[in-house]
């Protein structure tokens, strides 16, 4: 069994990426040119909408809100299981993040939760596709057309997703998706706004690149904007040619990189189910970016490190925001009885492509031997 080095997650990296990002290096024009707009292209195609690129799925959230105009005194329902991004992209506007429950079976956005702090301030929801699972997803949608809310959904774990048989991002409001290091594919660092809502992907655009206006036509045809205006806040945002380059060989390996995490997956459902509590998803549906168990009657901790002693990596996502110090006191975010009780039996389990199905049995043989 190589257990040696094993990862919790890694970026899968072969020649594809090595020989796309030397091409870029070789034709000297690093910054955001042609091979941006060629990842948006594809991209496009992807999900059959318009997708703008940014730097990190952190500058995708907060170009998102800024774009739907959320700002200082707004408020934005959001899970408190989830990662720091969200809560400092609402922030970043100067808005309020208020920490909502999740929903048990699917550690997903609780809308009895939301419902109840629902205020004449607030904007929007962001609904966090956690592990790549989106729970009730047209639940979400009645619920902020009931309450005429704006949508930016955090699919950062859900590359790939369907909900009944459609891609996240290829319908809804906003979407958002992070490309880091260890993704369901990455850019090396990056991050993706999806939608269709034409002044919003036209203000994205220009706001990733310090708001100067129309520069990233001018950047795709290889020139730079001397007289420009500048009409609202922008960010330096944009991704690079060498991001680009890594991005759309990962694009096309992920057919491959999909198949693995569902077959990696469905072990670790189907020889686990039972023994600890897991997340209600349908793998022929979802491709998980993580693999969360929750041990209840307070063993986790006793699991964690026996899988340590195993030489297996464990994680914890997340803990949850309202108990980080920034966002504590915060009043609209209290207590969240049902998430603390869920982070203290939180576990994430090794998941990537580069993993065996050896190695996911022998993870489960270990817990199952500790917990029977
Ligand atoms: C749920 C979630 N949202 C947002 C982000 C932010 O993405 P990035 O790290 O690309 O800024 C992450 C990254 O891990 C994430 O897991």
């Amino acid at each position: 069994m190589e257990i040696e080095n094993m990862k919790l997650s890694k970026s899968i990296i072969g020649q594809e990426e090595i020989d796309a990002v030397t091409d870029v290096l070789k034709r000297e024009y690093l910054g955001m040119g042609q091979d941006v707009m060629k990842f948006e292209e594809e991209l496009g195609c992807f999900f059959k909408r318009n997708v703008t690129l940014v730097n990190t799925g952190t500058a995708a959230l907060h170009l998102a809100l800024q774009g739907i105009g959320i700002e200082l005194g707004d408020e934005v329902l959001v899970q408190s299981l989830t990662y720091v991004s969200c809560f400092q992209a609402i922030k970043a506007t100067g808005a309020t993040p208020v920490a909502c429950e999740v929903c048990d079976d699917s550690l997903t956005l609780d809308l009895k939760d939301a419902e109840l702090k629902l205020t004449p301030r607030t904007k929007a929801i962001m609904p966090v596709h956690y592990a790549g699972n989106v729970g009730e997803l047209d639940k979400v949608y009645d619920f902020a057309k009931k309450h005429h809310l704006r949508v930016i959904e955090d699919a950062s774990h859900a590359f790939g997703t369907t909900f009944q048989g459609r891609l996240i991002g290829s319908f809804g409001d906003i979407c958002c998706i992070s490309m880091d290091g260890i993704k369901n594919i990455t850019s090396g660092e990056g991050g993706m706004i999806i939608t269709d809502d034409p002044v919003v992907g036209q203000k994205i655009k220009d706001a990733r690149l310090l708001g100067v206006e129309n520069d990233t036509e001018s950047r795709y045809k290889g020139q730079r904007t001397w007289l420009f205006d500048v009409h609202y806040q922008g960010w330096r945002y944009h991704m690079s040619n060498i991001m680009a380059a890594i991005g759309r060989a990962q694009l096309n390996k992920f057919p491959t990189f999909k198949d693995k995490r569902r077959l990696l997956a469905k072990i670790y459902q189907k020889r686990l189910s039972g023994l600890v509590k897991l997340i209600d998803c349908n793998y022929d549906e979802v491709v998980p970016h993580i693999f969360v168990i929750r041990v209840e009657g307070g063993k986790r901790d006793m699991v964690k490190e026996v899988l340590a002693k195993e030489g297996i990596p464990t994680g914890m996502h997340y803990r949850p925001n309202h108990l980080l110090t920034l966002f504590c006191n915060n009043q609209d975010n209290g207590t969240l009885k049902h998430t603390e009780k869920v982070y203290k039996e939180l576990i994430t389990l090794p998941l990537h492509p580069g993993l065996t199905e050896n190695n996911i049995n022998f993870i489960c043989d270990i817990i199952k031997r500790v917990l029977e």
